[in-house]
């Protein structure tokens, strides 16, 4: 397997992982305690800076090679971009909502509950499809030069100037959250 598709495989897993301590922090909330509002801050800031920062350009760039060479298999998949573009866009509502939660000390109606498990759902589902359809058909489908390229690309791309000091910054804070998580969570 190459060195991409390995990295994206582990970064869901740590997805995952946060994914779960958000969810021990939710469910705290709804049964009416106090959630730990520094780590739920910290996983949010993960969340809204991770994934469109390495985790997005680099699947959309194996996606676009995927539709070069099967555009069947491409299109049962859907449009990657549009399901990250989404994600953007509901990661963003859960951040506003969590700071409304933050000013007001609670939100009507389960709302900030609501906007966390529409987030989580969408998340989990989109990693569950790229790891059953996606990432095994370009695993598939993708030759040895197209991964070469898609490096090449990743490491000219503007996105690529951030990803090595921003991805050491989010690697520690993810170990951070896990940790505080891990604590709280026993
Ligand atoms: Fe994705
Ligand atoms: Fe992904």
């Amino acid at each position: 397997m190459d060195q991409i598709l390995s990295e994206l495989y582990e970064e869901h897993r740590n997805m995952a992982a946060l994914l779960d301590a958000l969810e021990r922090q939710i469910a705290v909330h709804d049964g009416g305690g106090t959630p730990d509002y520094e780590l739920l801050e910290a996983i949010v800031d993960y969340f809204l800076e991770f994934p469109d920062h390495t985790h997005h350009p680099k699947e959309d760039l194996v996606f676009a090679k995927l539709r070069l060479h099967d555009p069947e298999a491409a299109a049962e998949i859907g449009d990657l971009h549009t399901d990250h573009v989404e994600l953007a866009g509901l990661t963003r509502e859960f951040a506003t909502g969590f700071d409304r939660l933050l000013e007001a000390g609670a939100l009507p109606g389960g709302w900030f509950d609501h906007l966390a498990r529409e987030f989580i759902d969408f998340l989990r589902r989109h990693m569950q499809m790229e790891e059953q359809r996606f990432l095994p058909a370009a695993e598939r489908t993708l030759t040895k030069a197209d991964w070469v390229e898609i490096r090449a690309d990743l490491t000219l791309s503007d996105i690529a100037t951030l990803i090595d000091p921003e991805r050491r910054r989010l690697d520690a804070l993810r170990k951070d959250i896990l940790t505080l998580s891990d604590d709280g969570g026993r």
